[in-house]
């Protein structure tokens, strides 16, 4: 047999893994390395139906929800994203996006290709939107639905979304959240906050693998999904998935094949958080990143955002004195320390560093060797910067 393309050599490279100090993805629980390597299940047979089960359980727990239509998708947070988006959503119906990051910019990008009318409001990068401003524009647009951030990691913001979900109930529109980087970080409570749509990811407080997007829908969203007019793509489609997930109790109609390995991942990031309690793992989160502030504060360093209440608990984004490269100073901390921080993404590049400390990493131990980090590169770039 002729091949016309021969095989290629693949050279194994020596690998240091840093520790993952980043916006994301960040290092992962051991116990859910280990699960990664558990066996394929089939979709056909028992035990994958227990797995899916057991994530929907404790994924009703982590977003604190009643609803049923809770489930992860095939996909990493921007899956999520498209999904809420396109479900709740038609072409020609309206999106207001509340603009303070780079990730409404996604999610504007979304829409349009969707067909779907966008409006925005916008604060600055580093502030968040009060309920007036927001009531103000859903009172003058009416729009279909709100898309808002919870947790930026662009811009290290956390939104407070209480007095959300119930002014966008008055105006007839439906709530769509992106906890991404907050979720399980921060404290978050779909049903009292009445939100109606929600994704996240498990690469970052979630201490897992990406590519598998927990989501939810409230009942109100379900309404919407049974009534609309327009299709979303196949693959993202929440009334198919929904059945797959068997979240009426009902069905375990074939849809798509979930990757194993990921979804035992999920089940054991899950368990990590049931085992510690979301109270615990807020107050972990808040309290390793008070500490790294004060830390940063000690080498007289600021912070982007301003206001400690609009702080993200997750991930802190720090502003460099005059004369530091934000990308040189990463790849100093990453070259010398093995730690691996972020420079701004979008709107925020050459304006912040962006470090998390997330998940397993959430820990006064890592915060200190973050700060030590960041004060010996300070030191060490001071003379070829200034
Ligand atoms: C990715 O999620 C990032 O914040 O850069």
């Amino acid at each position: 047999i002729k091949l016309t393309v021969q095989a290629p050599t693949l050279v194994n490279r020596d690998f240091v893994k840093p520790t993952l100090c980043g916006p994301g993805p960040c290092d992962v629980w051991p116990s859910v390395n280990e699960a990664l390597t558990k066996p394929v299940i089939s979709p056909i047979c028992d035990e994958h139906f227990y797995v899916l089960d057991d994530i929907r359980a404790g994924l009703k727990y982590v977003f604190q929800t009643n609803c049923d239509t809770v489930l992860a998708l095939s996909g990493s947070g921007h899956g999520g994203m498209e999904t809420v988006i396109n479900n709740l959503v038609g072409p020609g119906e309206t999106l207001l996006v509340a603009k303070g990051g780079f990730w409404c910019e996604r999610a504007l990008e979304m829409a349009k290709r969707y067909g779907i009318n966008t409006i925005t409001t916008t604060v600055p990068m580093n502030e968040t939107f009060s309920l007036q401003q927001l009531e103000n524009e859903l009172r003058k647009h009416r729009p279909t639905a709100l898309f808002i951030v919870h947790g930026d990691s662009s811009t290290g913001t956390v939104q407070n979304l209480k007095g959300v979900g119930e002014l966008c109930q008055r105006y007839g529109t439906l709530l769509l959240v992106d906890t991404v980087v907050s979720l399980v970080g921060v404290p978050f409570f779909m049903d009292d906050w009445k939100i109606d749509a929600v994704y996240t990811s498990t690469q970052k407080a979630f201490s897992g693998p990406a590519g598998i997007s927990p989501v939810a829908f409230s009942d109100r969203a379900l309404n919407k999904i049974n009534n609309r007019t327009h299709q979303p793509p196949f693959y993202f489609d929440v009334k198919l998935l929904s059945q797959q997930w068997n979240c009426y109790g009902s069905t375990r109609v074939y849809h798509h094949t979930l990757s194993s390995p990921l979804l035992w991942a999920l089940r054991q990031c899950l368990q990590e958080v049931i085992k510690e309690t979301l109270p615990r793992s807020w107050a972990r989160h808040a309290a390793t990143t008070k500490h790294f502030l004060k830390r940063v504060e000690q080498l007289s360093l600021k912070t982007f955002v301003p206001k400690p209440e609009d702080r993200l608990m997750t991930v802190t984004t720090v502003v460099l004195p005059k004369g530091y490269d934000y990308l040189q100073f990463s790849k100093y901390m990453r070259e010398k320390y093995n730690i691996l921080i972020f420079p701004g993404i979008g709107q925020t590049v050459g304006k912040t560093l962006r470090i998390g400390l997330m998940g397993v990493n959430s820990t006064i131990q890592v915060a200190d060797a973050v700060a030590d980090a960041v004060a010996g590169t300070l030191i060490a770039l001071k003379k070829s910067s200034l």
